[in-house]
């Protein structure tokens, strides 16, 4: 089945698609709407913190709405999906951008805090694809690009909770990927696994953290991306130039997940 809208016009690589993305107020996912919008989407930013996203949204401009919503309440998704189907009829891409940190290391983690984390990072991703899922299969297939981590793959002792949250994510991948070659529905279903983005998460928990020494700071300054790197991945796997691909989880890290400790 295709996954190429039959309401494209214009130019650009994402020409026609309805696309929405999660937690697009800052960082990663506004860089992600800014690229997708300039990309010829009409984007739907959705966001926990209204006020820094409807701004967001009207500095874009044109093809751009915001809505707030908390990407944990299954409410929120269940009327978010309602209105883009009565407004659009159609929904090509869903970026699973939302998410949240916090330091905690297996000794000192409550189960309060670990819920938190499991509740945004894992059941948004969940509650995304199920509430999205029948949208995007009634559009004639789609992308479906969820946010995970390096933290899906190292040992990081210092983010138990977010760590687990991103292997989910990680794991809902590939299950959403083979139901979906199963069921031919045209969607596809990618991850992406970045370790440092210069946005405003990783710098508020900074002052949590045990102090790295100067050597092991330089090092990870080094394999710092910026978000503008990570969302053009992201256009990537949203359009169909990377129709041959599902289930992948892509590291997006500066090669910092399989560099030996030697080197
Ligand atoms: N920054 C990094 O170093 C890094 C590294 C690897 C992966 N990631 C992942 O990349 C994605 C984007 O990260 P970022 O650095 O741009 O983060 P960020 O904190 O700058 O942005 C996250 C956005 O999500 C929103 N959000 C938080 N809770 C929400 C909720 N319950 N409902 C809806 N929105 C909510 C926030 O308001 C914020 O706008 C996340 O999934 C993150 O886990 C980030």
């Amino acid at each position: 089945m295709s996954n190429t809208a039959d309401t494209n016009q214009g130019a650009g690589r994402l020409a026609g698609k309805i696309v929405l993305v999660t937690g697009a107020s800052r960082g990663v996912g506004l860089c992600n709407a800014k690229l997708m919008a300039a990309e010829g989407a009409h984007v739907i930013m959705t966001d926990i913190n209204a006020d820094t996203g409807s701004k967001a949204a009207a500095e874009i401009g044109g093809n751009t709405q915001f809505y707030k919503q908390d990407v944990s309440s299954e409410q929120d998704w269940a009327e978010l999906v309602a209105k883009i189907d009565a407004e659009h009829g159609r929904l090509d891409v869903l970026v699973n951008n939302a998410a949240i940190l916090q330091f905690g290391e297996i000794n000192n983690e409550s189960l309060e805090g670990w819920r938190r984390i499991q509740s945004v990072n894992a059941d948004g991703v969940f509650l995304g694809i199920h509430h999205c899922l029948p949208l995007m299969e009634k559009s004639g297939g789609g992308s479906i690009v969820n946010m995970s981590s390096s933290a899906a793959v190292f040992g990081m002792p210092y983010f138990v909770a977010y760590s687990a949250s991103k292997a989910a994510v990680r794991g809902i991948t590939k299950a959403v990927a083979v139901h979906c070659h199963r069921h031919q529905n045209g969607v596809r279903c990618n991850s992406i696994h970045p370790d440092g983005i210069a946005t405003d998460m990783p710098m508020e928990v900074a002052g949590d953290m045990p102090e790295l020494d100067s050597n092991k700071a330089l090092q990870a300054m080094s394999y710092t991306c910026m978000p503008d790197d990570i969302a053009k991945i992201v256009l990537f796997l949203a359009s169909d130039d990377s129709v041959g691909m599902n289930g992948a989880a892509l590291n997006a890290d500066k090669s910092a997940t399989i560099t030996p400790p030697y080197l």
